[in-house]
């Protein structure tokens, strides 16, 4: 615990958070909020913790779970090893006036039997909803060089459905937990910021849009800039994490006060809870508190003359009309997240055809690539893009499409030494 709070704490002080007198009691907060990070929830009722109240359907017991260390998520790295820190979202489009209205404030209308998340996990004699699964096909390559690649594309299988068989016009959307670095710091950024880089009609002509996601802010009541997980659908940490308690864990709190139990799941609405709500506002706040103070990680060999070059191709392939190093409001910080936190249409190889708030089922979020270097000895794995798919870093790249189709023809066109330079720099990040 001492080497987290002093990373936190070096965050805390670039960030400004930190003066004197508030000094004891962020420790205290970053301490009790990491607690609640990482410590599992259990079945309710028990007397002797204020920590049950899991389920009765969930995905996980902790955040921790998913976002281990605080870092990157996969999807099963082996044909036997379960979903875990991956997650499935489901939907059906939009129709009817009253989905028109659901989808306002949620992002999407949800799978009627199944809600818009997956739960399959469930206790107190509950059936879990289904057991998601991937299959992959092969997807041939070669660079200019004559050097081959292999891509491989999933395909999501939802075995045991419980609850029966799902809508005929179902749509999914499997993501990984992103790496938790910097949140503190971009949520600082002023909204005038990020929407100063936003171009939807592409009106400077360079083939980049880049969109701003307008979402639902439950605790204000209105539609705001979006800029938080893959698609830009969370307006800031503490309603992800609301959404996360409530939807992968099954503890509701003041912004989803029920549990996760849709019409379908009669049984799901009459099982024991851990109060209402099941975390109070003041605890959520914290768990939000020690999760914005997670630290950047520095970055490696910045003055390694490959890792120079890299850098330069990484700007003269136009990586960085997305990945856009930095904002105004953060210019003073050390390390710089590659990101303009908006959303671009990355071509139909990567869609899953599963539109959220005013992203269209093609449109990604710029993912921040601080700390992207530090994935294997963090996260143990080297698996990138929202499903995970990439198997490396090279991989995620030749992923890119859409408005980034240039951008990756540009590095098809590098030799091999250059692309070595390219993903060092990456690796430096
Ligand atoms: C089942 C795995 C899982 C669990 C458990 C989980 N998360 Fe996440 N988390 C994710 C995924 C997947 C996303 C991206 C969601 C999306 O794109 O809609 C995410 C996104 C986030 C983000 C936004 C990150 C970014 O880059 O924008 C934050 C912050 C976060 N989670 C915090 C939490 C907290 C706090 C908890 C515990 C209450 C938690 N998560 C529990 C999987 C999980
Ligand atoms: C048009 C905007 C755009 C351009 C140009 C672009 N990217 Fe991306 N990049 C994205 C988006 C959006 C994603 C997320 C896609 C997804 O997860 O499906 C992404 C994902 C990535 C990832 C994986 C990040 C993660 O967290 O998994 C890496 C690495 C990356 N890009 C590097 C590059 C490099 C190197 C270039 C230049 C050759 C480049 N990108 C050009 C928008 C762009």
């Amino acid at each position: 615990m001492q080497s987290t709070l002093a990373i936190a704490l070096g965050v805390l002080l670039t960030s400004g958070l930190a003066n004197s007198d508030d000094n004891l009691q962020q420790h205290e907060d970053f301490a009790i909020g990491g607690a609640f990070f990482q410590q599992p929830w259990v079945s309710a009722p028990t007397s002797t913790t204020a920590r049950d109240g899991l389920g009765p359907l969930f995905k996980a017991n902790s955040c921790i779970a998913c976002h281990v260390q605080h870092g990157r998520g996969h999807p099963p790295l082996t044909a036997t090893e379960p979903f875990m820190s991956t997650l499935v979202k489901l939907s059906i489009p939009a129709t009817t006036a009253e989905q028109l209205t659901v989808a306002k404030t949620l992002g999407v209308a949800p799978e009627p039997t199944y809600g818009d998340h997956l739960q399959p996990l469930g206790n107190k004699g509950l059936q879990g909803e289904a057991t998601p699964r991937f299959s992959y096909t092969d997807i041939h390559g070669q660079f200019a060089d004559g050097e081959t690649y292999t891509l491989q594309q999933p395909t999501l299988h939802l075995d045991a459905l419980n609850y029966g068989t799902t809508h005929p016009d179902v749509q999914h959307s499997v993501r990984v937990a992103p790496p938790l670095f910097g949140m503190g710091l971009l949520a600082s950024i002023p909204a005038a910021e990020i929407l100063a880089n936003a171009d939807p009609d592409d009106k400077n002509g360079d083939g980049i849009s880049g969109k701003a996601n307008q979402v639902w802010d439950i605790e204000q009541q209105q539609t705001v800039l979006g800029r938080f997980s893959w698609k830009a659908n969370q307006p800031n940490i503490a309603q992800q994490s609301a959404d996360a308690f409530r939807n992968d864990i099954g503890i509701t709190n003041t912004r989803f006060p029920e549990q996760p139990c849709t019409a379908a799941q009669t049984d799901c609405h009459h099982l024991p809870d851990g109060g209402k709500p099941e975390i109070p506002d003041d605890l959520l706040d914290k768990v939000v508190f020690h999760v914005n103070a997670q630290s950047v990680p520095p970055r490696r060999d910045v003055t390694d003359p490959q890792v120079l070059q890299g850098e330069r191709l990484f700007k003269q392939s136009g990586c960085a009309s997305c990945h856009v190093p930095t904002f105004p409001a953060l210019a003073t910080q050390a390390h710089q997240p590659y990101s303009d936190l908006l959303l671009h249409d990355m071509g139909a190889g990567l869609a899953d055809n599963r539109p959220e708030f005013a992203a269209s089922g093609q449109e990604w979020r710029t993912p921040p690539l601080w700390g992207i270097g530090i994935t294997a000895t963090l996260s143990g794995h080297t698996r990138f893009l929202h499903d995970g798919r990439a198997r490396n870093l090279l991989e995620a790249i030749l992923w890119h499409g859409g408005e980034a189709e240039p951008a990756k023809q540009h590095v098809l066109a590098l030799h091999q030494p250059e692309r070595e330079a390219l993903l060092r720099f990456l690796n430096s990040l």
